[in-house]
């Protein structure tokens, strides 16, 4: 059978844990050819190298979104080694350290803002610019969060960089909507990944506390998002673009 997929060559920023690496395995299994870009070497490595052993085609980079000479390096590297790119999720973000407006540090709202906002339009930025040359369209999904549709306590950076990517995303996917670049955002919920369990030390919260302000009732699993995210960079989301989608269980809704 064929998968929908099949043939597509797409780049995955912070594809080497959590949610990117679901968004990797799916997207393999679908047919894509996938180039993992993160900053994490050692596990992006080992992901690529399981891929490949199982058949299925993937390249691991090291790449930090921040610098735009390494995402422009990214995309090259996808173009050389599968020839072209037809999409991307722009993944990698990091919680920036959760603390009031008051007691946020100036050094950790610019981190914060360079890889979660910054990062996504530089990738945006390279990724695009491949697309457009190769002149068949694509589709580009963002990763915001359910913090890029309303306010957290303690998440003055981390809050404002995912609104960012949220208003980036709606006005990529009208720059480009007439050129057949599609251009979404999933916003998840709260998810069970590594992000979480270092958000879940550093303030002392059980991850069951979580658990429990979802009206599902569990924690979404990294397979819930990436799964989503196959789908929208697929042919089957033809006609959606400009998107900010709660992945959520229901967050939203309360
Ligand atoms: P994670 O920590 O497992 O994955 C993040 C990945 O991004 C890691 O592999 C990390 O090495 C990579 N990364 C960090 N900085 C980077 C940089 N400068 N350049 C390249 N790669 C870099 O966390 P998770 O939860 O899978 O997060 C993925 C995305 O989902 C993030 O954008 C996060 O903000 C977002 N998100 C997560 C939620 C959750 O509950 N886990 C909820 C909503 C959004």
């Amino acid at each position: 059978m064929a998968g929908k997929l099949d043939g597509k060559v797409i780049m995955i920023t912070g594809g080497s844990t959590g949610i990117g690496h679901a968004a990797v395995r799916r997207c393999v299994a679908d047919g894509a050819a996938v180039l993992i870009a993160d900053v994490n070497e050692i596990q992006g490595q080992q992901v690529a190298a399981e891929i490949v052993a199982a058949g299925g085609r993937a390249l691991f980079l090291a790449t930090d979104v921040t610098q735009a000479s390494a995402v422009q390096l990214a995309v090259a590297t996808a173009v050389k080694h599968f020839g072209r790119l037809d999409g991307a999720f722009n993944n990698a973000g990091i919680d920036g350290g959760f603390t009031n407006t008051v007691k946020m540090t100036e050094a950790a709202f610019d981190r914060t803002i360079a890889v979660n906002l910054k990062g996504v339009w530089l990738c945006m930025k390279y990724q695009i610019e491949q697309i457009l040359a190769q002149g068949s369209g694509g589709s580009i999904v963002n990763t915001a969060s359910v913090a890029g549709l309303v306010g957290t306590r303690g998440g003055v950076a981390y809050c404002a960089s995912k609104h960012g990517v949220v208003g980036m995303t709606k006005s990529a996917a009208l720059d480009f909507a007439k050129k057949k670049i599609r251009v979404n955002a999933v916003c998840p919920g709260i998810i069970k990944t590594p992000m979480l369990e270092h958000m879940a030390q550093q303030t002392s919260t059980p991850l069951e506390a979580y658990a429990a302000q979802e009206p599902v009732g569990r924690l979404g699993e990294p397979r819930e998002i990436g799964d989503t995210v196959a789908w929208l960079l697929s042919e089957e989301a033809s006609f959606i673009t400009g998107i900010a989608l709660p992945v959520d269980g229901g967050w939203t809704a309360l």
